[in-house]
């Protein structure tokens, strides 16, 4: 027998899930020849890429880039996974850390170790408000317009043909009921950023499929319908936009909306692919595992949702590992949560949900401004991403004080500036994030090095 030629850019397990999907595919239509219909099930995977190709999906995990000596950490992420997105490795601060300087070290990493293994990658992200490096933080008008056009043709560029998915605007829009654009320094460089963004992304690398990333777009509101509003003007003018990612961070307080798939589905209407992109759910026990297998169901039941991505393998692993949001436990262990993401994916007998209400958003109450704190850390580090919500009053700008514990020291700030590296330190806006409308919220974050335990922020207005 000759055995069937090799293509070398294949890894052997891109392979053999090729076949198995090839070998599945013609056992279904025969049977399905046979018989009036046939459930999905019929062929239940045991894994959650084994699953998904099932249903010609991906299914993919963040990574970051510094867990790749976990041994733990890369069974999984080998076992379970086949597509990728570098958690932070590839966003403007880790890629261009100093203007036209491109360290590509760390995403790189990731990016081999997909190929070895027969992942794919989404890259994540080309233009973004947050996590850009001090000195973008410091451009506007013009010099900001060609620094981005530069970065998002640099990076794209030397990825070509690496990447299946590239979010090239990330986080656009405001929240809140405006439907305005999120206000940034790359918005004020001009309305027509975001188009100049997917057409120079896609004269770099016209193999990848471009993205619009966003959260709180995840059910039908003032934001995604101004996103979907967007996304049908880039097609009536030819913009090259080929999909719409919905970022999927739900808590108690931004549950799986009840329209969630209805939302996926008006968006794939208008000719674009949907992908869940960083699906993470707080929460433990059934009613964790209820809402991922929600949120599987949905996806799966749009022609045109090609993949979901979770952010993050462990829950140890989360940006917000306090609220347990994961597939897997700290140990590596299944979760219930996996367990009810494969049923749906093999298409289990799971009854459709009762539905739960509808996102609320607090009202912000009295003037000033709060802030809240979340914490990526590591052994000797943190990155810790501030949210700052302007009061009734809204603010001309904000001050966010925080003490850092003992031993503490901040390494790098962006979106703010910090007046101390140790001890108690005042944030305060920069040019284009002081003024917010009430209830409008900003991020900024900040690295440090020690531990980030006990921050409690308080923020000022002005
Ligand atoms: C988060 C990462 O998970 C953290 O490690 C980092 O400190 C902050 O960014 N929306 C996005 C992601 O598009 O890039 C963010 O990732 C989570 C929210």
């Amino acid at each position: 027998m000759i055995n069937p030629p090799v293509r070398p850019d294949r890894p052997a397990r891109a392979r053999t899930r090729r076949r198995l999907a090839l070998v599945l595919a013609a056992t279904g239509a025969l049977v399905a020849g046979a018989t009036i219909a046939l459930a999905p099930s019929a062929s239940a995977g045991t894994t959650l890429a084994a699953s998904a190709a099932e249903q010609g999906r991906y299914f993919g995990t963040a990574v970051a880039a510094n867990k790749l000596s976990d041994a733990t950490y890369v069974g999984i992420l080998n076992r379970e996974f086949d597509m990728v997105t570098p958690e932070n490795e590839m966003k403007w601060d880790a890629t261009e850390p100093s203007q036209n300087t491109f360290t590509f070290g760390n995403a790189d990493r990731i990016v081999n170790h997909a190929q070895a293994n027969g992942m794919r990658v989404r890259g994540h992200a080309l233009a973004w408000h947050s996590q850009q490096p001090g000195w973008v933080q410091n451009l506007s008008g013009s010099a900001l317009r060609s620094a981005m056009v530069n970065h998002v043709t640099q990076v794209a560029t030397y990825y070509r043909g690496k990447i299946h998915s590239w979010d090239v605007v990330n986080e656009a829009f405001a929240d809140g009921g405006t439907g305005a654009r999120r206000d940034s320094n790359l918005q004020r460089t001009g309305n027509d950023w975001i188009e100049v963004a997917f057409r120079a992304a896609r004269a770099a690398d016209p193999g990848a499929k471009l993205c619009y990333n966003d959260y709180n777009t995840d059910g039908q509101n003032a934001k995604s319908n101004a996103v979907y509003a967007m996304v049908q003007d880039f097609r009536a003018r030819g913009v090259p936009i080929d999909c719409v990612g919905f970022q999927s961070h739900f808590n108690a307080q931004s549950p799986v909306p009840a329209d969630y798939q209805a939302n996926l589905q008006r968006f794939a209407n208008l000719g674009v692919d949907v992908q869940i992109t960083e699906l993470d759910i707080e929460g433990s026990g059934s009613a964790q595992a209820d809402n991922y297998g929600r949120v599987v169901r949905a996806c799966l039941a749009v022609a045109r949702c090609t993949g979901i991505t979770v952010w993050g393998i462990r829950d140890s692993d989360s940006w917000r590992a306090s609220g347990t949001p994961l597939l897997f436990d700290a140990g590596g262990n299944k979760k219930p949560a996996y367990t009810a993401t494969l049923n749906a994916l093999n298409g289990g007998s799971t009854p459709p949900p009762t539905t739960t209400p509808p996102p609320t958003t607090p009202p912000p109450t009295g003037g000033g401004c709060s802030a809240s704190v979340t914490l990526n850390s590591w052994t000797g580090g943190f990155v810790a991403t501030v949210r700052v919500t302007a009061g009734a009053a809204g603010t001309n700008g904000w001050t966010v004080a925080l003490t850092l514990p003992a031993g503490a020291t901040v390494v790098n700030t962006w979106n703010a500036t910090s007046s101390a590296a140790s001890g108690a330190v005042q944030f305060r806006n920069v040019g284009y994030n002081g003024r917010l409308t009430a209830g409008q919220t900003t991020e900024f974050g900040f690295q440090a090095n020690g531990t980030g335990t006990g921050l409690t922020p308080s923020c000022t207005a002005s």
